[in-house]
């Protein structure tokens, strides 16, 4: 049997941070704007550190500003939202990333809703979110659903028809995946904890996107031949006296039998960055009232 194609998000995360480059280049020369993205980072969890350095930096390669905002993790609520108002209001901040999750005591929603939506380059506000939920114009679509979609439709062209299964229902991924999928005309099913029979309802599945935070739930048993797999999951697993990522998709059994499939790392977790570039660019060209640049 031949095994899936495994699809390189690494390689097409690069090209998409060179088209925001190239794009940031043009903004800077043509207009003198260089878009800059705020992240805020409150505690010191390990995992969330290194996700904001690596966002920082890649921010910086692209020829965008980068402003990083540190704070303790016994900062009160009140201290965050008033940081986050002075975000909104600085003129040379573009994009607000607030990385989650919280400490507890501080309500991710209140923080959430406090940003501008037009700054929102997460996509998490209700005014983004429910723009994409209606179809409508202007969404700052949140980054990994839009990395997810990127890597589908780079590997399969058109997906319209295609029955598509998201298995997770967060407001990061599983909704605003749905609601992209079902604007590219699939059949959606959006999957979680208490759905019946979920190999049945796999077994259905020609895009398969598994977003559970379990580690390897996914068997390639439950997959449809020739399915398009898109494993958004990255979980920290023993391996002998160290750690190791695995995805959420048990990839050793499902490379035999899907068709196409994204490693864990190197899959969906580039593109979400590039992503995230990609939001602050079009953030920063709508806050001057110049288009949507091409990327
Ligand atoms: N924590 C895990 N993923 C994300 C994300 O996409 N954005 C933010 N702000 N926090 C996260």
């Amino acid at each position: 049997m031949t095994e899936a194609v495994v699809i390189d998000g690494k390689a097409l995360a690069l090209e998409l941070r060179q088209g925001v480059g190239r794009a940031a280049a043009g903004l800077k020369a043509d207009h003198g704007v260089i878009p800059g993205l705020a992240v805020v980072l409150v505690g010191e969890d390990e995992a969330s550190r290194i996700y904001v350095r690596s966002k920082g930096k890649s921010a910086e390669e692209a020829g965008l500003r980068s402003f990083h905002h540190g704070l303790p993790e016994d900062t009160a609520e009140e201290d965050l939202l008033a940081l986050v108002h002075d975000l909104n209001g600085a003129p040379d901040v573009n994009g607000i990333l607030v990385q989650l999750p919280l400490p507890p005591g501080i309500s991710p929603s209140a923080v959430i809703g406090a940003i501008d939506p037009a700054k929102d380059v997460d996509g998490f506000h209700v005014v983004n979110a429910g723009r994409l939920a209606t179809g409508g114009p202007g969404a700052l679509v949140p980054c990994t659903p839009q990395g997810c979609l990127m890597l589908l439709k780079h590997h399969l062209g058109t997906l319209s028809g295609l029955n598509a299964l998201v298995i997770g229902r967060s407001n990061i991924v599983g909704k605003p995946l749905a609601a992209l999928l079902l604007g590219e005309h699939c059949t959606v099913t959006v999957a979680h904890s208490r759905t019946r029979d979920l190999p049945a309802v796999s077994a259905r599945a020609d895009i398969l996107v598994a977003a559970t935070g379990r580690a390897r739930m996914v068997k390639g048993d439950w997959i449809k031949p020739g399915a398009t797999v898109i494993d958004v999951g990255i979980n920290r697993v023993p391996d002998g006296d160290r750690t190791r990522l695995v995805g959420d998709v048990d990839f050793g059994s499902a490379v035999k039998v899907a068709g196409a499939i994204t490693p864990v790392p190197g899959g969906v977790g580039p593109m979400t960055i590039a992503c995230l570039l990609r939001n602050t660019l079009i953030a920063a060209a709508r806050q001057h009232g110049l288009e949507d640049p091409e990327i």
